[in-house]
């Protein structure tokens, strides 16, 4: 099972979305990242969901709206009516986190955290059976095209064996300054898939990219491999 690529939408040329959704998927992606900002939780402001509902006709690959907003509860039902199939929150955002996770799976999605890189995995444990997906965030978001804080990127290990430790394998995402570069060292501390806006649209051969990543095994691929003792 090689590592998931997943585009993030922001990184893409917006007017010419539908092309680039259908440039995404023919690269080889696994899903595409909409990256959903109101200027108040981040410095920036990009979209809302309407921009999935436009663009879902145009593929069957698996959306995911990672919501940079303040009170992420009011973008739970919109997401759905978009035809998000995960909505990934902050915790910082939530001020009940486990009733803002139940609410998403209780629409029928899966559901995310997003740390950002000062935020540390504390509140995991005592979520961990609503968690679908982490997303650890390499940089401060708000912005596409920054450099990977190099300590935040440590997290994808703690939170691989943190989730292991509570008996869940959550989907574990890094999302920043994810390239050629740095995405194998995102792998190897146990990264399950990749978001990249910048290196993949900023790419002439996405489709070599994906594919050298995908070549990477997995830290969970591993781990089996060295417990399997017909292997050994
Ligand atoms: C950052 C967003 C990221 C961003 C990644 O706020 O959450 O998903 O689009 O952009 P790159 O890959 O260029 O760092
Ligand atoms: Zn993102």
């Amino acid at each position: 099972m090689p590592v998931k690529i997943s585009p993030s939408i922001f990184g893409a040329d917006f007017s010419r979305l539908k092309e680039e959704v259908e440039r995404t998927e023919r690269a080889g992606a696994d899903s595409i990242h909409f990256d959903v900002m109101d200027r108040h939780f981040v410095p920036n402001l990009t979209f809302g969901p309407f921009i999935m509902k436009a663009l879902r006709k145009h593929t069957s690959l698996p959306f995911g709206a990672h919501l940079m907003v303040e009170n992420p509860d009011l973008y739970i039902r919109e997401c759905l009516d978009a035809g998000a199939d995960t909505v990934t929150v902050h915790p910082e955002a939530c001020t009940h986190l486990h009733r803002t996770l139940s609410a998403i799976r209780e629409a029928g999605m899966k559901a995310g955290v997003a740390l950002n890189p000062s935020t540390p995995l504390t509140f995991y444990p005592y979520v961990a059976d609503l968690v679908d997906e982490i997303l650890i965030m390499t940089v401060n978001p708000g912005f596409s095209g920054q450099k990977t804080i190099e300590r935040a990127l440590e997290k994808a290990g703690q939170a691989y064996e943190a989730s292991r430790r509570e008996g869940f394998s959550p989907v574990i995402n890094i999302d920043g300054g994810m390239n050629e570069k740095t995405a194998p060292m995102a792998i190897e501390l146990g990264a399950d898939t990749i978001v990249m806006a910048s290196a993949f649209y900023g790419s002439d051969d996405p489709a070599s990219l994906v594919k050298k990543l995908k070549e990477i095994p997995l830290r969970c691929e591993k781990s089996r491999h060295f417990s399997d003792p017909k292997k050994s």
